[in-house]
């Protein structure tokens, strides 16, 4: 497993996160684009608490979300249960994902395992799971731009951009970049998920340093990569 403490050491934390993450829902339409949601079946890898399984249920024909991470595979069938989504959740990694093969359309990873250099056992899965013509969409940092990239590569010198992108270039998938939002209801959100992201010298030079322009609703434009490839 991939050490993700922000999700494992806080999930009520990376929730407030991910309310905050694209309301507009820009990944999503970007997705669409380059899938179509409406009768496929769908794979989250690294589903985590399940926040995206039920709004992917919606829109796919069916939704099996995996997570290696014993307590938010747990979360994530609880929410599902909770709320009565169809989708399914399944205990296990990227490196060996508990389905047959030729059984996804689109396989989904947000932030999750695929970061470059490291994930090839991973990709090999993918193309096994994936029935001809499926797509991989994965969801990553852009550090290059925007206000959150230029917090993200302070923080982390060592992150290297450009080899990311040489690594993902390699492996044949094609990147979209894309600027999304995060829309904080309150100051104190805003705080408790810079305080989960970035180590606590980057989160308190963030937090006295950038002016929000309402600082009761902080909103921070967040550059992506969209990456995906069609196997
Ligand atoms: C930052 S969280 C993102 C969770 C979820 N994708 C979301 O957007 O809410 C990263 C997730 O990747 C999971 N993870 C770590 N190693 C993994 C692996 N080898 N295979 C699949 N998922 C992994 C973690 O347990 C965690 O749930």
């Amino acid at each position: 497993m991939i050490p993700s403490p922000n999700i494992w050491q806080t999930p009520e934390v990376y929730e407030i996160e991910n309310l905050a993450s694209d309301r507009a829902g820009v990944i999503e339409a970007a997705m669409d684009e380059l899938h179509p949601f409406a009768g496929a079946r769908l794979l989250d890898v690294g589903c985590g608490t399940g926040f995206h399984l039920p709004r992917f249920a919606e829109l796919a024909e069916a939704v099996v979300g995996v997570e290696p991470h014993a307590p938010l595979a747990r979360s994530a069938w609880q929410r599902v249960c909770r709320i009565g989504s169809p989708a399914q959740v399944v205990r296990g990694g990227a490196e060996a994902i508990p389905l047959a093969d030729n059984c996804i359309d689109i396989a989904h990873a947000r932030w999750a395992y695929f970061f470059g250099s490291g994930c090839e056992p991973g990709i090999a899965e993918l193309a096994r799971v994936l029935r001809p013509g499926g797509t991989a969409i994965l969801i990553d940092n852009d550090a290059t731009c925007s206000t959150f990239g230029s917090w993200f590569q302070e923080a982390y010198p060592a992150y290297d951009p450009a080899a990311v992108q040489r690594f993902w270039d390699r492996q044949g998938f094609a990147t979209r970049f894309l600027t999304i939002q995060w829309t904080f209801d309150s100051a104190a959100d805003f705080a408790a998920v810079i305080a989960i992201e970035f180590p606590t010298y980057a989160a308190e030079r963030i937090l006295s340093s950038w002016q929000a322009s309402d600082p009761q609703r902080p909103q921070v434009d967040y550059a992506v990569a969209l990456r995906w490839r069609t196997f």
